[in-house]
C-alpha cells in the first residue's frame, strides 16, 4: 500500500517536518507535482483548518491556500473572527494532482485524490496535528473530513457542529467542525448564500475558540 509513513520523522518540530515532507515519495503524487506543499502557520495555533489538496497556485508557489479558494477563505475567516495569526492552514494530501486537458495546452486541472493517496498522506496530518494540538480542527469540504472522521462523513449532513474525532484517528479526540470546502463557493449557482453558510459555520469554530 502507498504511504507516507517511513518519510515521516519521529519526535520532529514543525519544521523538520517540513523538510522531511518535501521528499516525500509514499505515493505517485510526487512524480507529478512541482513540489510538497506542507501546512504553514504556527506550532501553537489554536485552529487548524484542513483542505483537500494543494491547487495549481498552491504547487507554483509552495504555500497553502494561495490561489482563488484561499481569497474566499481568508475573506469568510475574518468575517468569522478566526484570526489568521491563530491559524494553521494545511492539507489532506500534500501533492496537487491535475490531468492536461489535451485541447487547453498547458492548463493543469485538479483532480481529486483517491482514498489511497488520500491514506497514504494522512501520517503527515496526523504529525501536523500531533505537535500542535490543536483546540479546533476545522475540516474544510469532503474530503479533508473523510481523512479526520472516516469514509462515512457527509459534509451536507454534518457541517456546522461540533464533532469528536476518533481517540485512534489522525484527530487524536481533538474537536472537529466541518464546513464546506471554499472552492465550493466559487462553483455554486448562489454563491452569496454559499459564502454566508461557510462563515456561518466557521463562527461555530470561533465560538469554540471563544
Ligand atoms: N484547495 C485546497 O484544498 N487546498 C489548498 O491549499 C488550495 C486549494
Amino acid at each position: 500500500a502507498y504511504t507516507a509513513a517511513p518519510f515521516v520523522p519521529h519526535h520532529a518540530d514543525l519544521g523538520t517536518l517540513r523538510e522531511a515532507a518535501a521528499g516525500c515519495h509514499g505515493c505517485p503524487l510526487h512524480r507529478d507535482a512541482t513540489r510538497t506543499v506542507f501546512g504553514a502557520g504556527d506550532a501553537d495555533a489554536r485552529v487548524v483548518l484542513v483542505g483537500e489538496e494543494p491547487g495549481d497556485q498552491e504547487d507554483r508557489q509552495g504555500k497553502p491556500f494561495v490561489g482563488p479558494a484561499g481569497k474566499v477563505l481568508d475573506r469568510a475567516l475574518d468575517e468569522a473572527g478566526i484570526d489568521p495569526d491563530e491559524s494553521y492552514l494545511t492539507n489532506a494530501v500534500k501533492h496537487f494532482k491535475f490531468t492536461h486537458v489535451p485541447a487547453r495546452g498547458k492548463r493543469r486541472i485538479h483532480k481529486p485524490p483517491s482514498l489511497r493517496e488520500l491514506s497514504a498522506c494522512g501520517p503527515w496530518l496526523e504529525a501536523e496535528l500531533e505537535l500542535i494540538e490543536p483546540e479546533v480542527i476545522v475540516a474544510l469540504g469532503a474530503t479533508a473530513g473523510r481523512a479526520l472522521l472516516g469514509p462515512s462523513f457527509r459534509v451536507t449532513k454534518q457541517r456546522g457542529t461540533r464533532l469528536e474525532g476518533d481517540a485512534s484517528g489522525p484527530a487524536h479526540g481533538g474537536l472537529i467542525v466541518p464546513t464546506i470546502h471554499p472552492s465550493a463557493v466559487l462553483r455554486a449557482d448562489d454563491r452569496e448564500a454559499a459564502y454566508e453558510g461557510l462563515v456561518a459555520d466557521l463562527r461555530v469554530a470561533a465560538e469554540l475558540l471563544g
